[in-house]
């Protein structure tokens, strides 16, 4: 054996410290999440077998057609969240409101989750990789049930964020705003092993993610970084490449390994970005600023928007400070309209 193996349990165990005041209360809730994250994950591996596949025949509450996997996975977080007593409500990208707990277990719990339970779930049938975000918050509300307020915090007030990517290997990634780590799941033994400690950015990349496809429709700022990514230039070894999954988890993944900017602005269609402030946004900017990365809207740091309602939107730009910087200065440089063409 070269080197000891840590395992998921152990590390967070160890890094109890890091919550004096939460007795072991967070290490609980982590420990759930692991555990519905192997759940989800058992499925997503045989997705291709069993009848699982397809549309649910029902839409999310963005309109959106919602499939089996992501009713699946929406259900077993929301179980596992309620198991342990730690948690008093949880809001989810697939659920029109938040969910408070009814058992008395449940409203002594003093934090809150917020959760995409699949991301990227238009590659479920294609065998691409897709994943879980969550996020997680210390109520404002005394006690009893969960209420509004206890979730439209701004991202600043998380106490720890992850996500799961089930891809070519399955990983789980979080922080407890104490850096940022990576496990990857062994499925022989079904145990998660520290396999990316201490994950950090490069302060630049050579790899843009963007749906370029809508580039007609994207505001001028973006248009021009888009066309300075692609220009010649040896010094700054561009032009850059294009690697746009489709699934969030996976792009911001890929260049938090690599380096590299994940883009998705305002566009024609999507006045106001299209991917969620509390469910895909918050969680990714603390991870990506624990790393040494950024994440804006353009204007401001994702973190310190206030949200108004659960579902809101938001233009994201996240990855390496540099590249996310560079974009910044090209919104500056050709301010126009939201969305102009
Ligand atoms: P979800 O599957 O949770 O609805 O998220 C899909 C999101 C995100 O994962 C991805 O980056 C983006 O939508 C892709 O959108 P486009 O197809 O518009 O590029
Ligand atoms: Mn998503
Ligand atoms: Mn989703």
């Amino acid at each position: 054996m070269k080197n000891k193996v840590t395992t998921l349990s152990e590390f967070i165990v160890e890094r109890q410290g890091d919550f004096p005041f939460a007795k072991g209360e967070l290490s609980r809730l982590l420990s759930s999440i692991r555990l519905a994250a192997k759940i989800v994950n058992r499925e997503v591996n045989k997705a291709g077998l069993v009848d699982i596949l397809g549309e649910e025949g029902t839409q999310n509450i963005q309109g959106e057609s919602q499939q089996k996997l992501d009713v699946f996975a929406n259900e077993h977080f929301i179980k596992a969240m309620e198991n342990q007593g730690e948690v008093c409500g949880i809001a989810s990208e697939e659920n029109e409101n938040f969910i408070a707990y009814e058992s008395e277990l449940a409203q002594n719990g003093k934090y809150v989750v917020m959760i995409d339970p699949l991301d990227g779930s238009a590659n479920i049938d294609v065998n691409v990789s897709i994943g879980t975000i969550f996020s997680i918050y210390r109520r404002v509300s005394k006690s009893g049930r969960a209420t509004l307020e206890d979730f439209l915090q701004p991202g600043t007030k998380q106490i720890a964020a992850g996500y799961i990517i089930y891809g070519s290997s399955t990983m789980l990634v979080y922080t407890t705003c104490n850096g940022v780590n990576g496990f990857t799941l062994d499925p022989s033994i079904g145990v998660f092993c520290l396999s990316h400690p201490n994950m950090k950015f490069p302060s630049t990349g050579t790899i843009y993610s963007t749906n370029q496809g809508n580039f007609v429709h994207y505001p001028e700022g973006i248009k021009q970084y888009i066309r300075y990514c692609q220009e010649e230039d040896l010094a700054t070894k561009r032009p850059y490449s294009c690697r746009y999954i489709g699934s969030l988890v996976a792009d911001f993944h890929r260049n938090m390994i690599k380096g590299g900017v994940f883009l998705y602005p305002q566009t024609f269609k999507n006045k106001k970005g299209k991917l969620r402030l509390l469910y895909e946004c918050n969680p990714l900017a603390l991870i990506a600023e624990q790393a040494g990365g950024k994440a804006t809207n353009g204007e401001k740091r994702i973190l310190e928007i206030t949200p108004q309602g659960l579902h809101q939107r938001t233009p994201l730009m996240v990855g390496s400070v540099e590249m996310v910087e560079k974009a910044e200065e090209f919104l500056r440089r050709f301010p126009g309209e939201k969305g102009e063409r």
